[in-house]
């Protein structure tokens, strides 16, 4: 088994700092450059469905820190009201964040568009999208169990809304915000778990604190929205799996560069240092409204089981689960969740996945409705294991992690879903083995 050292300089750039990067540039008035953009599938799919609205995008590779190379992103509009209909239906791929946020600007087009995925995407909810838009004065229509294609009969008009959040979700909260912002008055939208604020952030949008604890954005109608630069740091729910490595693999030691340490997003750093592992943070400064800073790992032997059940919590770290799950399995052979339903609506049933594959490695698990427990291993199995990443890029990755940590060998279906969000997932393992 290798020992990991050194330093990671070339993290991918944030997903969602990119998707939002991308969809304000969109809409606001003048040329939007973006600096460190995320060559992920996932935001390369942003890209694809704003240029076949008719939004005017170049990408070009320009050096970056230590001989890496970055993306830079210039896009081109005229605010709100930019988009041309579009000739075919809009291909999302594997990307709930594209096909969700997007919607939320669609719904104000004066057109009709139809929004598609892969065969994960169009099994997604999409009743979440449809609801706050309906009542904001749009004709959306889903397939009968509510999952895409999305169909959206826009108009210019939209109403604005007082809105409550039904499932604490980031891309509810922005596809509504984005709606908003083509509407004349104000609008609000209410959380009462807070989730990622970027969209607020980048905006510069008011979030107004309530007596009972929740929390509303404030959203101002037709808001001219000048063009700005974005700058995206490094992807905090990447370096995730990064940092596992690094607590896991004996004598390892790993310093993870300019990665986004939004408190929203760093939840799972917090849970990891409550556990006893090897992690700092270090560098920490306000790059354009967001907490940036690196990240010091070593190797942890002394790690406690982790036990999740705090609603807030599992808000703030939805995307880090799988990581957290086989991290505390392979370090304790432990691990619980509760209150976590929400997993099972993402890029695949995250619970059942997990379980799945834990199963496979002999972990003893207990799988329930909202969250599952690890309770013990039993007999390693031997020889090779397959893994199911049910085309999952965050599955994927935990048990690409699992291969290099635990003595017995695994074969990961479907590998290159990683793409999706970490395109030089394998490359910067293999540049800190030693
Ligand atoms: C995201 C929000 C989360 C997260 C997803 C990205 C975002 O989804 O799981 O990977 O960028 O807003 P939900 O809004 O469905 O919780």
């Amino acid at each position: 088994m290798s020992v990991y050292k050194g330093e990671v300089c070339a993290l991918p750039p944030d997903k969602s700092i990119s998707h939002r990067a991308a969809l304000i540039g969109s809409i606001a008035e003048g040329a939007t450059e973006i600096s460190n953009f995320s060559g992920g599938f996932d935001n390369q799919s942003t890209l694809g469905v704003l240029q076949a609205c008719g939004i005017d995008i170049r990408q070009e590779t320009v050096p970056g820190v230590n001989g890496t190379a970055t993306r830079k992103v210039v896009m081109h509009s005229g605010g709100l009201w930019s988009f041309t209909k579009p000739e075919q239906q809009l291909m999302c791929n594997n990307s709930g964040s594209t096909m969700r946020m997007f919607a939320g600007i669609l719904a104000a087009q004066p057109f009709e568009s139809t929004l598609v995925g892969d065969s994960s995407l169009m099994k997604r909810p999409m009743k979440r999208v449809a609801d706050p838009l309906r009542l904001m004065g749009a004709e959306v229509n889903l397939s009968p169990d509510n999952t895409a294609p999305v169909v959206i009969k826009g108009m210019k008009a939209l109403h604005p809304i007082h809105y409550e959040l039904p499932v604490p979700s980031a891309q509810v909260k922005s596809l509504v915000t984005f709606a908003a912002l083509h509407t004349e008055g104000e609008s609000r939208i209410i959380e009462s778990l807070p989730s990622r604020n970027h969209t607020e952030l980048m905006l510069g949008l008011q979030v107004e604190g309530l007596s009972d604890g929740r929390q509303e954005v404030v959203v101002p109608g037709r808001l001219t929205i000048p063009a700005k630069p974005f700058h995206v740091p490094g992807d905090p729910s990447a370096a995730c799996f990064i940092i596992a490595l690094g607590l896991l693999s004996q004598g390892s030691e790993i310093l993870l560069r300019d990665v986004c340490l939004n408190p929203t997003r760093t939840g799972y750093i917090d849970i990891l240092a409550g556990a006893g592992a090897g992690i700092s943070l270090e560098n920490i400064r306000l790059t354009g409204g967001e907490k940036i800073g690196d990240i010091l790992v070593r190797y942890s032997p002394f790690m406690k089981p982790l036990r999740i059940s705090d609603p807030a919590v599992v808000a703030n770290i939805i995307d880090e689960i799988p990581m957290l799950a086989v991290l505390s399995a392979c370090a304790t052979n432990e691990f619980e969740l509760h209150h976590a339903a929400e997993l099972r609506a993402k890029e695949s049933d995250r619970i059942s996945a997990l379980v799945y594959n834990l199963e496979q490695l002999g972990f003893i698990c207990d799988e329930f409705t909202d969250g599952f427990a690890v309770t013990a291993k039993d007999t390693v199995p031997t020889g090779k294991v397959s893994i199911e990443s049910y085309s999952d890029h965050r599955i994927a990755m935990g048990f690409a992690i699992a291969d290099k940590v635990l003595p017995t060998e695994l074969g990961i279906a479907d590998a290159g879903i990683i793409g999706v969000s970490f395109p030089n997932f394998f490359e910067i393992i293999e540049n800190l083995a030693h």
